[in-house]
């Protein structure tokens, strides 16, 4: 039987990688010595293949992103893509999102997006969903001043979960859209599962949750 390896343990293919920042806690306050400019750092959280933050990543050169992903196969998928891409704007954690403070310090983020995370769908499991209360508290502290969240998710009860969750931890919503590719978003970066889900003619719910001043 294959072992399944934790995220953060020595592995083979990852940790010859350059674009994986191994040992991440080394980091924490520091991340802009990882990238070769100043400039706005953006998470992804849950990255899978990679399609939405390495097309981001290319878009805006100015930006340095940060790609988290628990499962080493697909987090090799998004890695691989970033290489093609020959990005240097980019890294990547293979890392549990519920250990975010270990490598972040609180203020150093501008931008936190989540696409298409778990629904966990039973209600003793709503702890576990990346837009739990505990969850946000935590992407509130480490986001900066005019920090914000961008949520995608095809799973109306998760979208109205979260759009309540939001509201409790005192985020102030914009941008809300309940069917995504016929709002009038000027440019939306689609993810694997978002071209999965669209394709079989769901409606993609979108949301941004920014911090109040
Ligand atoms: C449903 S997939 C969506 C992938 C991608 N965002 C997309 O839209 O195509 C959710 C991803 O989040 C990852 N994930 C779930 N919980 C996580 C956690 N606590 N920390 C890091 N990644 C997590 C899973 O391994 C999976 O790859």
């Amino acid at each position: 039987m294959r072992r399944r390896k934790k995220p953060g343990s020595e592995e083979k293919l990852l940790s010859k990688d350059k674009l994986v920042v191994k040992e991440p806690e080394k980091y924490k306050g520091k991340w802009c010595s990882v990238f070769q400019q100043i400039g706005e750092i953006h998470v992804e959280i849950g990255t899978g293949r990679g399609q939405f933050i390495t097309t981001m990543a290319e878009k805006n050169p100015h930006i340095n992103y940060i790609g988290i992903e628990m499962k080493e196969e697909v987090l090799l998928r998004a890695v691989t893509k970033a290489e093609k891409k020959q990005l240097e704007n980019i890294v990547f954690l293979w890392f549990d999102a519920n250990r975010l403070i270990e490598v972040f310090e609180k203020g150093e983020l501008h931008r936190i997006y989540i696409n298409f995370c778990d629904p966990w769908p039973k209600n003793r499991w709503a702890k576990r969903r990346l837009t739990y209360r505990s969850f946000l508290e935590t992407y509130k502290s480490l986001l900066d001043k005019q920090g914000e969240i961008h949520f995608k998710t095809d799973n109306e009860k998760l979208f109205e979960f979260s759009l309540n969750e939001f509201s409790i931890c005192d985020l102030r919503l914009r941008n809300i859209t309940f069917d995504l590719h016929q709002s009038d978003l000027k440019e939306n970066i689609t993810t694997e599962y978002e071209d999965k889900f669209s394709q079989m003619g769901k409606p993609i719910y979108r949301c941004e949750a920014v911090k109040r001043n």
